[in-house]
């Protein structure tokens, strides 16, 4: 009978291709080749009108015996490729414990935001507020209104950048001194730490951009005296209880009078050695009370009001307080340089 012939074929055709199939995905196609709804033995049973009506049951019999047949076979195939599969995702998931473990790299506060959060937290201690300004800032902030006008010869200490005529990037901190008296909030204590540039050639102890940290007080009855105090203070909390302090009279357009303030060498106490160069005194800021005309200029009355301000500059503090001799190492972030402070 040619119809249990071809059943014969298709059983061990299939039977077959389920052996070979390897694959889950292959499995699938083998049964949807084999028991799909266009499968050979779907077809079979679409031709079951053909046979003579005596020989269907039997017929019929056959092909739910071939049909559960394959249904097993490939049930079973089906269970041994999910073994296999599960074997081999265990086995490429499988870890090493005794294996060195990889280290992620950490990195490290720079020695520059250590002592500028040391810097704030002394002056917040003393009631200071911090405050920030503009990096890129008006001719009229950074100079004109800090008593520098155009053609003034401190112009020229500080090689500047500018972006045209009337905006620069900023050679100070001082102009935010400006900005904050402009507000018109009185009494004022502030400071203001920040990035500052000017067009210097890089070398140990210059950089075109760097960081300074102003300060500014305002109010009524405020004297040299209070200036004086205020950084003696500052210097004994940042460098040590036994530092000295010695203002030397200078010049600067925007305080009248004007100083910068040594420290004793903490290094040697002052008895002189190669850290500062032998004197026992070593430079770290400029100082003075404020110029009436720049307090007339910001719209504060200098009868009435009476202030002072200073600029600390960031990297000379940093490098002193860690002892590091080339100002280039504070900008290459080189985490073993940083992660010795
Ligand atoms: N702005 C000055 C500079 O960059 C530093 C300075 C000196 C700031 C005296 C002040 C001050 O506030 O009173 O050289």
């Amino acid at each position: 009978m040619a119809m249990k012939e071809r059943l014969a074929k298709i059983r061990e055709e299939v039977l077959e291709q389920i052996k070979t199939s390897e694959s889950l995905e292959r499995l699938n196609e083998v049964r949807i080749g084999a028991l799909g709804k266009k499968g050979a033995l779907t077809e079979i049973l679409k031709g079951m009108k053909d046979v003579a009506a005596e020989d269907r049951p039997k017929v019929g019999q056959m092909v739910n015996e071939v049909r559960t047949e394959l249904e097993r076979a490939l049930e079973t195939e089906k269970e041994k490729l999910e073994d296999l599969a599960r074997d081999a995702k265990l086995k490429s998931e499988v870890i090493d414990v005794t294996l060195p473990a990889v280290k992620n790299q950490v990195g490290h506060r720079h020695p520059n935001t250590i002592v500028q959060e040391e810097v704030e937290r002394i002056f917040v201690g003393m009631g200071y507020e911090v405050v920030e300004g503009p990096e890129v800032e008006k001719d009229y902030y950074n100079f004109e209104a800090l008593n520098t006008p155009k053609g003034h010869p401190a112009r020229d200490e500080q090689d500047t950048f500018y972006i045209n005529e009337d905006v620069v990037l900023r050679t100070q901190t001082s102009p935010v001194q400006v900005r904050t008296m402009e507000k018109g909030k009185l009494p004022i204590r502030m400071i203001a730490p920040g990035r500052v540039y000017r067009a210097d050639e890089v070398d140990a102890t210059h950089s075109p951009v760097f960081h300074q940290i102003e300060g500014l007080v305002i109010d009524k009855n405020i004297t040299f005296a209070d200036l004086k105090g205020t950084l003696a203070e500052f210097a004994r909390e940042l460098f040590g209880e036994e530092t000295k302090v010695k203002f030397r009279p200078h010049h600067f357009p925007f305080t009248e009078p004007s100083a910068e303030v040594d420290v004793s060498c903490f290094k040697c106490g002052g008895k002189g050695c190669r850290f500062c160069k032998g004197s026992g005194w070593i430079e770290i800021l400029g100082c003075g009370m404020v110029h009436p005309k720049v307090l007339t200029m910001s719209g504060i009355d200098p009868e009435e009001y009476s202030g002072f301000a200073f600029g600390v500059g960031l990297e000379r503090i940093t490098l002193l307080k860690y002892e590091i001799d080339d100002m280039r190492l504070l900008y290459e972030n080189d985490v073993r340089f940083l992660k010795q402070f």
